[in-house]
């Protein structure tokens, strides 16, 4: 029969918001790692939604990294952008690099969908995701689909509905 759509994915944001544990929990449990540790440069990872194979690069948030997301710009279908909600001291710092890739030429005139995970939401500190849409801007955005959910990659709560809308909003 068919087989399912293969898609790539651009997994950003700052180092230490989350993205490689929100990726191991959205693989099957008999493919996830144990221990996540801070990824160096980035890693290419996969998993699947009812109907999309994704093929996620999971990109390093650290400042010296952050020069390699937008190489893969062009051959990604949808943008994750994932934010620590109780890192507020870093929110103008997210904020910055969420414009940066907006507005960059391989993704400025693309309509590709934009999802940004407001993650680590267990913690008492978290801003709520109206705030963090706020801090971000995202009300400014324009051409391209985006949504805001709140996550905790420690649990996987949230994960399920948000890939949800990025697989319904990919083309
Ligand atoms: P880089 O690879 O350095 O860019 O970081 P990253 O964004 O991939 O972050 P990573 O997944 O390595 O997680 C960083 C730390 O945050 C780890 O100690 C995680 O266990 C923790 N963490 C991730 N998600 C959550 C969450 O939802 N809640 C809490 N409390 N901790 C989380
Ligand atoms: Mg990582």
């Amino acid at each position: 029969g068919m087989g399912k759509k293969q898609v790539n994915i651009c997994v950003v944001g700052l180092d230490n918001s989350g993205k490689t544990t929100i990726l191991n929990q959205l693989k099957s449990p008999e493919t996830r790692v144990s221990t996540v540790v801070p990824t160096v440069g980035l890693t290419v990872t996969n998993f699947s939604s009812p109907f999309i194979n994704f093929n996620a690069f999971d990109m390093s948030g650290q400042s010296k990294y952050r020069n390699l997301w937008e190489s893969y710009y062009s051959s990604s279908e949808g943008v994750m952008f994932v934010v620590d909600s109780a890192d507020r001291l870093r929110m103008s710092v997210a904020r910055d690099e969420l414009w940066l890739l907006l507005d960059h030429k391989d993704l400025a005139n693309r309509k590709i969908p934009l999802l940004v995970l407001a993650n680590k939401m267990d913690e008492k500190d978290a801003l709520s995701s109206a705030e963090i849409s706020t801090s971000l801007g995202l009300d400014l955005i324009r051409g391209r689909p985006w949504h805001i959910a709140c996550t905790c990659a420690l649990t996987g709560a949230g994960l399920t509905a948000a890939l949800e809308w990025l697989s319904t909003n990919i083309k």
